[in-house]
């Protein structure tokens, strides 16, 4: 069992979860993830460790409610506890000194790519950060991205921060301008990950992308999270989560979160009636 210290909505949708876990604290590293079974009959889903604290001996992470599981989470509360909370797992990113770094992420992502985005600059990169929103009143941790970027915009579709692009639009618009990118990290949805890693194919600047395939055991067992990467067979949870997005079988990966589609209906369908009849 482990301890819920907080939990509470960033925007609508999003919330925030820290949970007391000193042994997952002392050995993560950013871009490792944590698995989390938000009750006894629940299903174990992978969460992006987003922060954490180590005098507290606690973790935090970020996570859009979408589907039963997440729905779950975001009804508990600080002094509930969940069952499982095993990790870290998955590969660290990877940390040295590029150069220049463009950090772009939406949704979750945003959350996700903050550990990233502060090794990157304590490694001394220069480290520009573009975060996509639909919305102004959909943007969170934007004082924690500021403070670890050396440039930082904001793309939302209500044109309220730098542009309205979707982010791979703006995400070409700088490269035009920054001729010295080494490195692009992205994190969000599918579509946006593999819409960033076509904008930088032409410019053969290396993207990584962090995969979100459905995971069961998070340790290589099951083999739920296949990917094919580079045409060879690989297990998100254990040769990733992060992989270079221009080798990445997209349509292998949209293909296979879709599997199990008509159960999450059914799933979220039951628990909405049961929850609320
Ligand atoms: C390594 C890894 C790290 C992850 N980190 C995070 C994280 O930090 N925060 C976070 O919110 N999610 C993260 N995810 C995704 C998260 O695990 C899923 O969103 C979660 O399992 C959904 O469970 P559910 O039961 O709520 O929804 P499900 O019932 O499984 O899904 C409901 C519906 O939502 C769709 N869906 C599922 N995931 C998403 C998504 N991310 N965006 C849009 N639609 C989706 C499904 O296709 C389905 O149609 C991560 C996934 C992986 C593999
Ligand atoms: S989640 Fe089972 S092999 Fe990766």
């Amino acid at each position: 069992m482990a301890k819920i210290l907080k939990r509470e909505r960033l925007v609508p949708n999003i919330h925030l979860i820290e949970v007391e876990a000193p042994e997952i604290v002392r050995k993560c590293r950013p871009g490792q993830f944590v698995i989390v079974m938000p009750d006894d009959k629940g299903e174990r889903i992978p969460l992006t460790i987003a922060d954490w604290d180590i005098q507290k001996g606690s973790i935090t992470s970020i996570f859009l409610v979408v589907g039963t599981s997440t729905h779950k989470l975001a009804n508990l509360h600080a002094g509930d506890e969940v069952p499982v909370f095993v990790g870290p797992l998955g590969k660290p990113s990877e940390i040295e000194k590029f150069g220049t770094v463009l950090c772009a992420g939406g949704c979750f992502g945003i959350a996700a790519i903050y550990p990233i985005a502060r090794a990157l600059k304590e490694k001394g990169n220069k480290v520009i950060t573009l975060l996509d929103v639909k919305a102004n009143y959909l943007l969170y941790w934007e004082d924690k991205l500021r403070a670890v970027s050396d440039h930082f915009s904001i793309s939302s579709r209500d044109n309220y921060y730098d542009c309205k692009e979707y982010i791979p639009y703006s995400l070409k618009n700088i490269l035009k301008k920054e001729k010295n990118i080494d490195r692009v990290v992205s994190i969000g949805c599918t579509y946006l990950m593999y819409t960033c890693a076509e904008a930088t194919r032409l410019h053969e600047i290396k993207t990584m992308v962090s995969l979100n395939p459905i995971m069961v055991d998070g340790t290589g067992m099951c083999g739920a999270c296949r990917v094919t990467v580079g045409g060879k067979t690989k297990f998100a949870c254990v040769d990733g989560p992060d992989f270079d997005g221009h080798l990445v079988d997209w349509d292998e990966l949209f293909m296979r979160r879709k599997s199990y589609f008509d159960d999450e209906i059914q799933s979220m369908c039951y628990w909405e009636r049961k929850n609320f009849p």
